[in-house]
């Protein structure tokens, strides 16, 4: 057992999760003493067998940071000590935003889960472009989640992140508010953006959104145009929404392992349309080899994380990767199968 679950975990859980979570933040916001301890306790990945490739990015490990826990870009020089095979950042709004009422975050931790609610708040994507820029030590391929309310917005935050980052991964949102006779449709949207950044030049990644995986033929449909655009990787997960009189909004998106099944599902159902024409991203419950070795058996190329980052500490990446270089060598195949695949 490591020293942050059985020490520092239960002091930070006496916090609320969104007091604890300002705090590991505040704590990530150091670089020097987390490459101090990455050196110490050998968290970064060097391993030729967990080589992968996802969307045109050479990936060190399959094993990602998600969407979510760096919104505004503020914590990339400590994050990249911890052994991630590639960051994800944002998501990176346009504006500035406040986000939804307190509480924002809520802990299972039977099921060594998440609800959420955040609503994307964002310091601007002005802010984000700065520190990216900024950031000129990179260890592992980042990825800039960016998020935004119409096809217009994505586009241009496209434009203006992807000079920065190896990789744009797009999060087609719902606005709260619908002009009269206005309907959200993601697929209408993700058509426009994808026309829209035809000049692109760095890879792109489209973000399933929770509810099209509720949809097989919507799915089909969203894999279908991405793939026609050229669209180079998918990220597939398992969210879903329910109640919870917890938090400000009485409603939450659920994460961790509590989504692993549909999680896997939806990863099973993307790669069986995608039949190997766009690479896919598994996202949703991973905490452990096991995790990781089913997502990849389900057609993923790769993986990333959030809720075993808060239950597993900043060693969950090495603990992954090492116990799966402990694996049969026929499961490491598999990465090496997509390490070597010209895609
Ligand atoms: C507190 C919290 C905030 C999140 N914020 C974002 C976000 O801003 N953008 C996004 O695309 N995903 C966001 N996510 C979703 C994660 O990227 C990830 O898809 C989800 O947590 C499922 O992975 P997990 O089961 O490993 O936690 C957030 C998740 C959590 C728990």
């Amino acid at each position: 057992m490591s020293f942050y679950r059985t020490a520092l975990r239960p002091l930070l859980f006496q916090l609320s999760p969104d007091a604890s979570h300002s705090l590991a933040q505040g704590a990530l916001g150091f670089a020097l003493p987390w490459r101090a301890v990455s050196a110490m306790q050998g968290l970064e990945v060097s391993d030729p067998r967990l080589r992968t490739r996802f969307a045109g990015l050479d990936l060190p490990g399959p094993v990602g940071l998600a969407a979510g826990f760096d919104k505004n870009c503020d914590l990339l020089p400590a994050l990249s000590s911890l052994g991630f095979g590639f960051l994800t950042v944002g998501s990176i709004m346009p504006d500035a935003r406040y986000g939804n009422p307190f509480p924002r975050i809520v802990r299972y931790p039977e099921t060594e889960s998440l609800g959420d609610s955040m609503g994307v708040p964002s310091k601007g994507r002005a802010y984000a472009v700065e520190r990216l820029r900024s950031f000129t030590a990179r260890k592992v391929p980042i990825i800039a989640n960016i998020g935004g309310f119409s096809a217009e917005a994505l586009a241009r935050g496209y434009f203006e992140v992807a000079p920065h980052v190896d990789a744009v991964e797009l999060s087609l949102m719902c606005p709260n508010v619908l002009a009269p006779g206005e309907h959200f449709d993601e697929l209408v949207v993700l058509a426009d953006v994808l026309k829209r950044i035809e000049s692109r030049t760095k890879p792109v990644i489209v973000r399933v959104p929770n509810d099209t995986t509720q949809s097989p033929d919507r799915m089909a449909e969203l894999i279908e145009r991405s793939i026609e655009a050229g669209v180079e990787g998918l990220k597939v997960g398992g969210g879903r929404r329910a109640p919870e009189p917890g938090l400000g909004t009485q409603n939450a998106t659920l994460h961790g392992r509590v989504i692993r099944e549909a999680a896997l599902a939806n990863v099973e159902t993307a790669s069986r349309i995608a039949r190997g024409r766009i690479q896919i991203k598994g996202n949703g419950g991973i905490g452990t080899a096991q995790d990781v070795l089913a997502m990849l058996k389900a057609g993923a190329c790769c993986v990333d994380l959030y809720s075993a980052f808060i239950y597993e500490g900043w060693t969950v990446a090495r603990d992954i990767h090492r116990a799966l270089l402990a694996s049969p060598a026929s499961d490491l195949d598999r990465l090496a199968a997509v390490a070597d695949h010209p895609q």
